[in-house]
């Protein structure tokens, strides 16, 4: 959460922070604020709200300078306001920083820096730095590459952090730890970004810092890197995949809707080299090479957050009909707290379509203490997951803008399903007729999520039917019931409708209740081992005027009889209907979520790389 931007060097620096806090709005977007050095003074501007406002309110003001610093905020310590936005400053205003991430030992600090004459302007926990980082100069006379050395040395918590001084504009100081911080090395300039985003249009090539390190920017002596505990390291410089193309709207209305539309290509991008249809194989060579390892585990344990964390329980459906590994899965937050019993026979499966999030980066932490071997699965290439695994599968499906998850949702249930056919094969639990049959159909799946996403006219008659609902239910069985959660989360988080997942025969256990005639009830009733149950599950809401929207089989008449509404997709094997039935319920929180006049793609309080717990 939080994003930050900076930049140094012979360019106008504002527009081009500006500009990079724009692409990282998505890890937050309360307030904004930035830092300009024109060589002569330290301007800060800062503002409450989007960074759109801060564009505005800065465009009659001074911006003009070679060096800045830029934050886009979710709050943590301290509501959304002008006071609480960064960049922070000293009591003598010569240093401003962003931050992202939590001091947890702020209060402490703060109350010695009190005493020692301090006086804070927010209420936030990053104030306290900014604060200790000039009364270390002033105490030690020493640089502020230095003095930030020294305070980090004094914090707990996680941060990604820069620095400016308004006495040099010659430099940038950045520092990380469990927070994400990557470093643009340009022809004469630097570029600083919590991603890659802001940096990509203007060069390839980046370090990404590593926790505990900190990195001086000088256009006069170049980049230098040393750990907070002061030993020299030599930069990494690595070449940049990403394209420009792919972190702009291109033509749709707002990125969850380009996104969604995006997934015939990130599905199949997600299979390319890995699924041999010709030569019946499946190759994911890092995660192979630990698999003797995986078929020596009691089990697996996906942990996860979020839509994650539902890609996690298709894969256990998958993982343990197709290859059958035990699986349990977790929410990171939970599991990470909860003294869980692991050891170095354990294997987990970590998903992560940010690689950043906080609490499945800390519930990796713990289960690599105890020695258990972990896979990643993320979505952002070089990401801190990524980076903290064993090893892994990338799903490939390119930059993910809109808050709300949805082609990283089927890039992780697509290489779940790879890794499932992997293991089913070598392990001898899938029988080489059904695993052939299951290679064709995932291959046609691209082509199937192309003919879902002719409905959405369809789908959007629907959703105007239902747009002014106060709740919504989501029902399916099996492999479909985290379908149903999936498509419950989606529209609770872009449309404000209060929505709720349920196994379809646990509806009679509480939520019937809650049914009558103003209720939609969306259910996945395909065409697999558990049509029967899902049909008489139907009459139920039926029988108590529920209104039904189902997603159902192609050319099914059952269903089409009792059900208010059909959704048709392709017919595919029982195991990949997720892959088909997801697409749907994401077209229709879309369009709720327009119709209703909500932020589709920054929806009010969220944020999509969550980086606090
Ligand atoms: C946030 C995002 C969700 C995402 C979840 C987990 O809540 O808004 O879209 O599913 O974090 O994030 P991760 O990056 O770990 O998949």
């Amino acid at each position: 959460m939080c994003g930050i931007v900076a930049y140094i060097g012979e360019k106008e620096a504002f527009p081009i922070v500006l500009k990079g806090l724009k692409r990282l709005e998505y890890r937050g977007y309360d307030s904004a604020g930035i830092a300009v050095n024109n060589g002569e003074e330290l301007n800060v501007y800062k503002k409450q709200g989007k960074v759109v406002e801060l564009e505005n309110f800065a465009k009659d003001k001074d911006t003009s300078g070679g060096t800045a610093i830029g934050h886009t905020r979710w709050a943590t310590h301290g509501k959304p306001n002008d006071e609480n936005a960064h960049p922070h400053t000293s009591d003598n205003e010569k240093y401003a920083i962003v931050h992202n991430g939590i001091i947890e030992n702020y209060a402490v600090l703060k109350e010695e820096l009190i005493q020692r004459g301090h006086v804070f302007k927010s209420e936030t926990d990053t104030e306290v730095l900014i604060h200790l980082i000039s009364d270390i100069i002033e105490k030690q006379q020493c640089d502020l590459f230095e003095a930030t050395r020294q305070a980090l040395n004094e914090v707990i918590g996680a941060y990604a952090i820069v620095v400016i001084s308004k006495d040099n504009p010659n430099e940038i100081i950045a520092a990380k730890k469990s927070s994400p911080l990557v470093i643009g090395i340009g022809k004469d300039d630097f570029y600083i970004g919590s991603d890659a985003t802001p940096i990509v249009e203007y060069t390839k090539n980046v370090v990404y810092l590593e926790d505990g390190e900190i990195a001086r920017l000088s256009l006069d002596s170049g980049l230098t890197l040393k750990t907070i505990q002061n030993e020299t390291k030599t930069p990494y410089i690595q070449e940049l995949e990403m394209k420009i193309e792919a972190l702009e709207k291109g033509g749709y209305n707002h990125f969850m809707q380009k996104e969604i539309f995006e997934q015939p290509r990130s599905i199949r991008d997600c299979m390319r080299g890995r699924l041999m249809l010709n030569e019946n194989y499946i190759s994911l060579g890092g995660i192979e090479a630990y698999q003797d390892k995986i078929f020596a585990a009691k089990r697996l344990i996906i942990i996860a957050c979020g839509t994650s964390w539902h890609a996690g329980i298709v894969g256990e459906y998958l993982l343990e009909e197709l290859s059958r590994i035990p699986v349990e899965v977790e929410y990171a937050s939970e599991f990470r707290y909860r003294n869980p019993i692991i050891d170095e026979d354990d294997v987990v499966i970590a998903i992560s379509q940010s690689g950043e999030t906080a609490d499945t980066l800390a519930a990796i932490e713990l289960a690599k203490s105890k020695g258990a071997t972990i896979i990643g699965i993320c979505n952002v290439v070089n990401s801190t997951i990524a980076r903290a695994t064993d090893c892994g599968a990338y799903t490939h499906a390119g930059p993910e803008i809109g808050v709300a998850s949805t082609k990283a949702f089927t890039g992780q249930v697509t290489v779940l399903t790879l890794i499932s056919l992997l293991f089913g094969k070598n392990n001898g639990e899938i029988d080489p007729a059904r695993f052939s049959r299951l290679m064709i159909e995932m291959n046609a799946i691209p082509e199937k999520v192309e003919e879902v996403l002719k409905s959405d006219s369809y789908i959007k008659e629907i959703a105007e039917i239902y747009k002014d609902s106060h709740n919504a239910l989501f029902l399916g069985r099996g492999i479909n019931f985290p379908v149903a959660l999936e498509g419950a989360l989606k529209l609770k988080e872009i449309s404000y409708i209060h929505a709720e997942g349920y196994p379809a025969a646990e509806m009679k256990h509480g939520p019937i209740a809650l049914i009558d005639e103003e209720m939609p009830v969306f259910v996945i009733a395909t065409q697999d081992a558990s049509y029967e149950k899902v049909v008489s599950n139907i009459q139920e809401v039926k029988a108590r005027k529920g209104k039904v929207i189902a997603i159902v089989t192609k050319g099914d008449k059952d269903v089409r009889k009792i059900a208010d509404h059909v959704i048709e997709i392709p017919r595919t094997d029982d195991m990949l209907v997720p892959l088909l039935a997801t697409i749907p319920l994401q077209l229709l929180s879309y369009h709720v979520s327009v119709m209703r006049g909500c932020n589709v793609d920054q929806p009010r309080n969220l944020a999509k790389s969550v980086t606090v717990e």
